[in-house]
C-alpha cells in the first residue's frame, strides 16, 4: 500500500538495563555516557541522518522527565520530538502498539536506544531503506557471537529464508541489528504477534512476518561500517574508547545531533551558535562554533 506521509521515527528506550547493574538502578541505560555524550545521542543521530524529522521516544514512567529535560520538544534542532510511556518490557515490537496514534498513517523506523551505528557510506545506506516505500528493511551486520541476536539464515543463493532470535546453533554470522524500517502496515501486523516463550512480543517474528510475503529486504553492513551495542560493562567501554579514538584522531564527533541538525538543514548557523553557548566549558559547544569557521574540511 503507497503511502504519501513521511516516515516517524520511534527509539525504545525502556527496558531495565539490568545487564549494567549497579550503573542503571537510578537512571536510564539510555542516558549513561558513551565517552563524551548520553547514549540516546547516538540512535537519535541515526534517525536524523536518515532524514527523519518527527520521533517519539518510548521509555519507562519514571525517566520521561529525563529524556524531555535533555532533548525537550526537539525544536531547538529543527525537529519534533514526542514522548510515550512503556509500562512493562513486553518485547521490541510492543513499540508499534504503543506508537499507534503517534505513527497514524505514516511509515516507521524503529531504532534500539542503546545501539551505535557509525562508518563510511553509512548514511547512503540509512537514505536507501528510508526511500523504500513497501515492505520492510533492516540492517544486519556480521558478529562473533551471533547467538546473541537475531540471526539471518539464507540459502546457496543468498536468498533469505529465515531469521532466527538468539538461536543456539546459529547458520550465520549475520545478526540483525536493532535499527528497522516498517512501512504504514506495521501495526495491523504486529497484531498478529503472539508473545513467545520469553513472553514477548518479538521484533524477528515481525521481520518474518514480512519475509512471509516477500517484502523483507536486508541491508548489510560491510567492512569500514560499525555497529556497537552497549549491554555490558565491557560493550560499554569498548564503545566509548571506540568514539574517543576517533574524535580524538579527527576531530569530528560521532553522534552529535547539533551538528547532524545544522548539516541537514534543519537549524541555521545562528541557531547552531545558540545550542553551543552554554556547551562551551565542556569543550563540546567549541567543537559545535569550529563548525562554522572557514577553511574547516567538511566530511
Ligand atoms: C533484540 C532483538 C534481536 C536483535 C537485537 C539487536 O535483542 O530481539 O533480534 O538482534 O535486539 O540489538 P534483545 O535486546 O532482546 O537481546
Amino acid at each position: 500500500m503507497d503511502c504519501v506521509c513521511k516516515r516517524k521515527g520511534i527509539i525504545l528506550s525502556g527496558g531495565k538495563g539490568s545487564r549494567l547493574y549497579p550503573i542503571t538502578k537510578g537512571i536510564s541505560k539510555q542516558i549513561v555516557p558513551i565517552f563524551d555524550k548520553p547514549m540516546i545521542y547516538y540512535p537519535l543521530s541515526t534517525l536524523m541522518l536518515s532524514g527523519i524529522e518527527q520521533i517519539l521516544i518510548i521509555t519507562k514512567e519514571e525517566d520521561k522527565d529525563v529524556f524531555k529535560n535533555l532533548l525537550g520538544d526537539g525544536s531547538q534542532l529543527g525537529i519534533s520530538i514526542e514522548y510515550a510511556i512503556q509500562h512493562s518490557p513486553d518485547g521490541i515490537a510492543q513499540a508499534f502498539t504503543i506508537a499507534k496514534n503517534f505513527l497514524g498513517d505514516s511509515p516507521a523506523a524503529l531504532i534500539l536506544g542503546d545501539n551505535l551505528f557509525h562508518g563510511d557510506c553509512l548514511i547512503d545506506k540509512l537514505k536507501n531503506c528510508n526511500s523504500k516505500k513497501n515492505g520492510a528493511s533492516i540492517i544486519a551486520c556480521p558478529v562473533k557471537d551471533p547467538e546473541r541476536y537475531g540471526v539471518v539464515y539464507f540459502d546457496s543463493t543468498q536468498k533469505v529464508v529465515n531469521i532466527e532470535e538468539k538461536p543456539l546453533k546459529p547458520k550465520s554470522n549475520l545478526a540483525v541489528t536493532g535499527l528497522y524500517y516498517y512501512d504504514n502496515t506495521v501495526c495491523d501486523r504486529v497484531k498478529e504477534l503472539k508473545p513467545s516463550g520469553r513472553g514477548e512480543l518479538e521484533i524477528t517474528d515481525l521481520n518474518n512476518l514480512y519475509l512471509k510475503d516477500n517484502q523483507l529486504w536486508i541491508e548489510k553492513m560491510g567492512r569500514g561500517m560499525v555497529w556497537l551495542d552497549t549491554g555490558t560493562f565491557d560493550s560499554l567501554h569498548e564503545a566509548s574508547s571506540y568514539i574517543r579514538t576517533i574524535e580524538h584522531r579527527q576531530d569530528l564527533k560521532v553522534g552529535c545531533p547539533e551538528e547532524v541538525a545544522w548539516r541537514m538543514g534543519y537549524i541555521n548557523n545562528e541557531q547552531l551558535e545558540k545550542l553551543a553557548k552554554p556547551l562551551y566549558k565542556s569543550g563540546y559547544g567549541t567543537y559545535l562554533l569550529n563548525l562554522l569557521k572557514e577553511h574547516q574540511f567538511h566530511i
